[in-house]
């Protein structure tokens, strides 16, 4: 089954198109982030009336990269939440116009749900059971992970989500949206060990996070230094976050009794972050498995995919549709 899936959840127009015998076809992705820069963060009026410019145009060239026509497609997924309600409704208003002209299944896929299954669409692809840890710019969550649909909060951040820390962390040092890569990149040119950071939690005996008290030691530590040290700072923010992160997966591992780590969100596209869990992998003698490095971020692929699966177990609707701005994963149940 051939399966359109469409992202709109926030500032990136995804579409994709999956195929559950031969796997991905094709995907391509819009970013606001330029047209959001000067505002210093996402306007979601504009966000919603750059969906409706992209989305039918991004569709067209991923059906022909694809080598496909519409008349190829047999369901529509669309991102039903959480995110920002204009820009979810361009995408499910969309998806469920195609569907009704297509005469196709279509069905609303939880964002999260996505970001989660999307490690799925690598190779080698983890089996069930895993255990999840979901580091976007607004999430930071460890799952146990039993199946589709199947989904067990372990523990979650009590303030900031780690995105939403490397954000505003890099703009405290003056670097641009979104903060992760930039921070990631400037660390590499700092010193690690010149300035020393809190690790909130890490040894708080349960898997939640927190991430606030680390973005006011930024601060305090800008205010103390100037931005002349900008590279130190990034690279010592980027190790207390990284530990903090990589410790509690392995407390999740070892709590649950699992031998499987699946990283998902855009967090997830770290490179000290990989390394840490990739080191701690070998020495521990468990599995992680890492989305594509494209599909860590917001993607139309893992919608497509997760999409894909809940219309093949039967959870579709046709011409009816509504969005869910804010939507509890543990929400879910498995579609079978
Ligand atoms: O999953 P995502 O694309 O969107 C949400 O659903 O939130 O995640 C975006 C977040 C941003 O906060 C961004 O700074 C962060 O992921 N990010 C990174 C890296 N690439 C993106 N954080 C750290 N290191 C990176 N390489
Ligand atoms: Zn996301």
């Amino acid at each position: 089954m051939r399966v359109l899936g469409i992202e709109s959840s926030c500032d990136e127009t995804g579409i994709a198109v999956y195929d559950t015998e031969r796997g991905l076809l094709a995907h391509a992705l819009h970013s606001q982030i330029a047209m959001h820069a000067e505002y210093g963060g996402v306007v979601p009026e504009l966000a919603s009336r750059d969906h409706i410019r992209r989305a039918l145009p991004l569709t067209r060239k991923v059906l022909a990269e694809a080598g496909l026509t519409l008349a190829d497609i047999e369901g529509i997924a669309y991102t039903q939440g959480p995110g920002l309600a204009g820009a979810l409704l361009v995408g499910a208003s969309i998806a469920s116009g195609l569907g009704l002209a297509l005469n196709v299944p279509t069905v609303g896929v939880h964002h999260l749900e996505g970001h989660l299954l999307s490690p799925r669409l690598a190779d080698p692809r983890p089996e069930f059971p895993f255990i999840a840890l979901l580091v976007s710019g607004g999430h930071t969550q460890l799952m146990r992970v039993d199946g589709v649909g199947r989904y067990h909060l372990l523990g979650e951040t009590l303030d900031d989500a780690a995105g939403e820390a490397f954000d505003k962390t890099a703009q405290l040092l003056g670097l641009g949206y979104p903060g992760g890569p930039a921070i990631s990149k400037l660390a590499e040119a700092g010193d690690t060990y010149r300035y020393k950071l809190p690790r909130p939690m890490l040894n708080s005996g349960d898997l939640d996070f927190s991430f606030a008290g680390l973005k006011t030691a930024v601060l305090t530590l800008v205010k103390r230094e100037g931005r002349d040290h900008a590279a130190d700072i990034a690279a010592a923010f980027q190790l207390a976050a990284v530990e903090v992160l990589a410790a509690k997966s392995l407390d999740a591992l070892k709590q649950n009794g699992m031998k499987r780590l699946v990283v998902a969100g855009g967090v997830g596209a770290n490179k000290l972050l990989r390394e840490r869990l990739d080191a701690e992998a070998a020495r521990r003698r468990f599995q992680v498995f890492y989305p594509p490095l494209d599909l860590c971020t917001d993607n139309g692929a893992m919608i497509a995919y997760a999409g894909a699966l809940r219309i093949q177990a039967g959870r579709t609707g046709k011409g009816q549709f509504s969005v869910r701005p804010r939507w509890d994963l543990a929400e879910l149940t498995a579609p079978a």
